[in-house]
């Protein structure tokens, strides 16, 4: 009897769960599919290649320092790297009076105390600080940003999907939305003090074009700074600062790859030599060959087959 009202009960719930699925696909089937403006205008990061890709990479020093210029002359004005200090600069082949310098002539001062008075002050940066953001703080920041905090860039290759694709694409993504997408979708219509860039997932970002026009920055090896470059260059410095130590990571990896074909060359040869007498016991008498298994013990016998 409870069997029987336990099967009832079963059928009943699998009815109901038969009758959701039927609902749910006719719904599913029947309501038209309405595309986001997301889904439809936004772009994946175009292809990127840096010297520091796959794992032989290293960086480009010229190019990390064309690229910390572009940093300093461009995004610094709004942007900070608190997990970068001056002195790291020493990486890209700076040297020491060169760090003091850029440091002391830093645009924005760091926060520090008047030690006369006690009082809340700034001073000039040293090698030792970190590369300060120009804002007090987030409150200071998005109230000259139309609402938008800018974020930190330190680790921001990392911290986005598609990484230095992504932020490469990001700089030189800007463009004047389409009337045919603004008639497709007319709420993503790009609101005043925000700019249409199809590769930021929200389409439309309270960052200004940073990089305009060519010749924005003038580059001290005499390479020629077009936007393109240009955006290339400082991404290649963002993968600097978000992972300095990648050059390190590359060379451990290789030697520990190398380590381990050795090792499993010798292991593979260890194994032969331990299991050769075994090997060579039951080649000889034969007791795992299936034809010799499937003899009788007598006729084993008679062969001189063991077991
Ligand atoms: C005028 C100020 C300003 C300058 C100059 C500027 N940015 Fe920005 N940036 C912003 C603001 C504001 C945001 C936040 C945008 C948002 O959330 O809509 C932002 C966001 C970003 C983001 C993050 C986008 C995301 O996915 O959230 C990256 C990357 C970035 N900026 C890189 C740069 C680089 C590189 C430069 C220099 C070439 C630069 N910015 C120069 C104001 C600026």
């Amino acid at each position: 009897m409870v069997r029987f009202i336990g099967f009832i009960v079963g059928l009943g719930l699998a009815g109901i769960l038969l009758i959701s699925l039927f609902v749910g696909a006719a719904d599913y089937f029947s309501t038209p599919h309405e595309e986001t403006a997301q889904h439809a205008l936004h772009e994946h990061a175009k292809p990127l290649k840096l010297a520091s890709d796959g794992p032989f990479g290293h960086f480009d020093n010229q190019q990390l320092q064309r690229g910390f210029q572009v940093y300093k002359e461009v995004c610094a004005a709004c942007h900070g790297l608190s997990l970068v200090s001056f002195r790291d600069l020493a990486a890209l082949g700076y040297e020491e009076p060169e760090i003091k310098a850029i440091a002391d002539q830093w645009a924005t001062e760091v926060p520090s105390i008047n030690p006369d008075t006690g009082e809340a002050s700034t001073r000039k940066a040293i090698p030792s600080d970190r590369f300060p953001s120009p804002y007090a703080n987030a409150v200071a920041a998005r109230a000259a940003n139309n609402n938008a905090l800018p974020p930190d860039l330190s680790l921001i290759t990392k911290a986005r999907e598609g990484g230095a694709a992504y932020t490469y694409s990001l700089l030189t993504g800007y463009r004047p939305q389409t009337a045919d997408e603004v008639k497709r979708f007319p709420d993503a219509k790009t609101p005043a003090g925000l700019h249409y860039n199809p590769y930021f997932p929200n389409l439309n970002i309270a960052m200004p074009p940073p990089l305009t026009s060519e010749g924005q920055v003038t580059y001290a090896d005499g390479t020629k700074s077009t936007v393109d470059q240009m955006a290339k260059d400082v991404t290649a410095f963002l993968v600097w600062t978000a992972e300095p130590k990648l050059e390190n990571r590359h060379a451990t990896g290789l030697a520990v790859v190398i380590f381990l074909i050795v090792a499993s060359i010798l292991a593979y040869f260890a194994y032969r030599n331990i299991w050769a007498e075994a090997k060579r016991k039951v080649r000889v008498t034969g007791a795992l060959d299936p034809k010799n298994q499937a003899k009788s013990r007598a006729a084993k016998g008679e062969e001189g087959i063991a077991g």
